[in-house]
């Protein structure tokens, strides 16, 4: 693409500056079209959303909470094609819904049921808005639309039967009452971040799954404190925890009792039935979006954790293919996972998307990252070969599939570096450079009251209280790391590309980029390259700016690893002693290398982004606006937080619902020149 698309050398657009109003704001010579929100029909026999509560179908609408999301050309004729910039589709997420205590209540005429057992009506509906969907779109004279009656379309849901691929398929932790060969699984859930392959598929991530699911109180000392009980705490699900939506409580039937994975025992084997249902969920999966027919894939090489984005390092032909993967939760790890198939050119066009995921995701090896004060780096293996590993006493590992299983304690045993929250991360196509989000750490102190409270560190350097607006601690602005590889096996160099920040903050301690007026952000989240105009998009998703913004999205021209400099932070702790932390800034950015983009409505955040291949047109979704409405006041508009898109003039009803909108630029040329 850099041939027929010069990679950008500045912004061309104003920055448009911080908002608190319920609509998207977009510079000057731009338009955007509010395309696909939640409810809106995949067939044509499905009836318009009413957005009321009344709704049903949701099998064959769109799911809500879009976030990551990807586009695949078509040309005229309908077939696969790497341009396609007036005809293609989005493969999406549907991350989750928006609720209060238990219910999804604008899904609900009356807001629902907030207490348990939760009717099964109400479960039923709740269940298909998570998952996937594909919509076809179409541009006709500059304007978009999906194509309702399009025989691509699809929907994949929490109930969907889906294979279990890799080291870990067969793996006695993946048997369970529905698959007692342990390979397969139904469905997908919690999707956040996304990839796209080499070889024109679509990769999602599952990240929150561990809160969908259910354990009695009783459950540690029933199972004798095993290591399903470690593994378990160590993914977030503790006996008695309520779960997210009470699902298990839908009634008898299979897809609600899977949900509760302390059941022993009613299996006609003896067995337990749905213990190690959880063990299904937690990975990147793999779908052929042009092909309907074709059964997605758990890709467990790529290991098991709160999955975002799936970023591929330039492929070269010959070489391995590298994935640079985050773990989103506090304090946890950067991994990436390389394929032993050496890239073969012709595999970016192959007659079997699928096959070629088998050959490139099912082996490989998998790493997990240390760093370095003096800014450079380790990847280290996490193998049965790896003595930490093999002799990791708080969790005896059986075999390689239990590492793809249980990756958050294999990095825990090799003592690998725990981060502010890993989100999405991007591959800059012209350097091969890897940027990676940190969104945020509450649990970062200088005088940790608990162990769940680090010390910053030189990859995570920053502590400071915010105590304007919104008050939080720890480092509630996050910034963006960057990687380059090194010439040794397993080593990289990296540094600070830029720390989120208020621009009237303290540049010694805190605005560290020197963000101006028109740069300043809080909690990057989602970050994607452009492959045509190079451009790195940043989205946040955050709660320390929204007293002054809502959630909003900037362009950015990057530099490389290194063309900063190291800065030491000093800290005094309680007792008057200094700590020190060095860390590696990269350069300030100029005023015509980062600029604000975009603002959405209010209570939104905004993810996923995706554009046709000449870079002209650009796809992002803007996810649960008006999530801090009361239940209470599901019936009284005048009471939502937002009333987003329908103030937009799409759709019925002013329920605010979460939306993929596509921005073009009046003059017909790139976005962001
Ligand atoms: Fe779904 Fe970590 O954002
Ligand atoms: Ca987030
Ligand atoms: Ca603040
Ligand atoms: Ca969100």
């Amino acid at each position: 693409p850099v041939a027929v698309n010069p990679i950008m050398a500045s912004l061309g657009f104003t920055a448009v500056g911080k908002s608190l109003l319920d609509k998207v704001v977009i510079p000057a010579g731009y338009s955007y079209q509010v395309i696909y929100a939640l409810g809106d029909p995949l067939t044509a026999n499905t009836p318009a959303y009413k957005n009321d509560g009344s709704d049903s179908d949701y099998d064959n609408r769109a799911g809500d909470h879009h976030d990551g999301m990807e586009y695949f050309g078509l040309d005229a004729a309908g077939k696969p094609s790497s341009s396609g910039v007036e005809r293609g589709l989005l493969a999406m997420n549907h991350e989750a819904t928006t609720d209060e205590t238990k219910s999804s209540f604008f899904l609900h005429a009356n807001g629902g049921t907030s207490t348990l057992p939760r009717p099964a009506a109400e479960v039923d509906k709740e269940v298909a808005i998570h998952g996937l969907s594909v919509v076809e779109v179409k541009a006709t004279s500059n304007k978009w639309a999906t194509v309702p009656s399009s025989a691509f379309n699809r929907r994949v849901t929490p109930l969907t039967e889906v294979e279990i691929s890799g080291p870990a398929r067969g793996h006695a932790l993946l048997k369970t009452k529905y698959s007692t060969t342990g390979t397969k699984t139904r469905g997908t859930i919690n999707n956040c971040g996304t990839g796209k392959t080499p070889w024109g598929t679509y990769l999602s991530g599952e990240e929150n799954w561990s809160g969908y699911f259910f354990r009695v109180a009783a459950d540690d000392t029933n199972r004798n404190n095993d290591k399903s009980v470690t593994s378990l705490k160590r993914y977030g699900r503790s006996a008695g925890s309520a779960s997210r939506h009470g699902w298990e409580t839908g009634g008898a039937a299979d897809q609600y009792a899977r949900w509760d994975i302390s059941k022993i025992g009613s299996s006609a084997d003896g067995s337990d039935d749905y213990r190690n249902e959880m063990n299904g969920q937690g990975y990147i999966i793999e779908m052929d979006a042009y092909d309907k027919t074709k059964s997605l894939k758990k890709r467990t090489a790529l290991g098991r954790f709160a999955h975002e984005s799936a970023a591929f390092g330039l492929p070269v032909a010959g070489k391995p293919l590298t994935v640079y993967l985050g773990d989103d939760s506090r304090n946890e790890y950067m991994y990436k996972f390389v394929s032993k198939a050496l890239w073969v050119a012709a595999d970016a066009n192959p007659a079997d998307r699928m096959a070629t995921g088998d050959k490139y995701l099912n082996e490989g090896t998998l790493y997990v990252a240390k760093f370095n004060a003096d800014g450079s780096g380790q990847w280290i293996e996490l193998s049965m070969s790896n003595a930490a590993i093999a002799g990791f006493s708080a969790y005896l590992f059986a075999d390689y599939g239990d590492i793809c299983v249980n990756t958050r304690l294999a990095g825990d045993a090799v003592g690998a570096t725990k981060m502010d929250r890993p989100e999405w991360g991007g591959v800059n196509p012209v350097t091969g450079e890897y940027y990676q989000t940190l969104t945020n750490n509450s649990n970062r102190r200088i005088d940790p009251a608990s162990s769940s409270q680090l010390t910053p560190d030189s990859a995570n350097p920053r502590y400071y209280e915010d105590n304007d607006g919104v008050k939080s601690k720890g480092n509630p602005n996050g910034h963006i790391l960057r990687m380059k590889e090194g010439a040794a096996v397993g080593s990289f160099v990296w540094d600070v590309y830029l720390f989120g920040a208020e621009a009237d903050a303290d540049k010694a301690k805190v605005n560290l980029s020197n963000l101006t007026d028109d740069q300043d952000f809080s909690s990057p989240d989602g970050l994607a390259f452009s492959q045509n105009t190079g451009i790195c998009w940043i989205q946040t998703d955050d709660g320390a700016y929204t007293d002054v913004s809502n959630c909003m999205m900037l362009a950015a021209i990057a530099g490389k690893v290194g063309d900063g400099a190291a800065q030491t932070l000093s800290y005094t702790k309680a007792d008057t002693s200094v700590m020190n932390v060095v860390t590696q800034v990269g350069a300030k950015p100029a005023a015509d290398k980062l600029k604000r983009f975009l603002v959405g409505p209010k209570d939104c955040e905004i993810t996923g982004l995706c554009e046709t291949s000449d870079g002209k047109a650009i796809f992002i979704n803007i996810q649960h606006p008006g999530e801090g409405t009361k239940m209470a006041d599901v019936a009284d508009p005048t009471k939502y937080t937002s009333q987003w898109p329908s103030n937009a003039g799409y759709g019925a009803g002013k329920r605010p619902r979460s939306a993929t909108i596509v921005i073009t630029k009046d003059d017909g040329g790139r976005i962001g020149s």
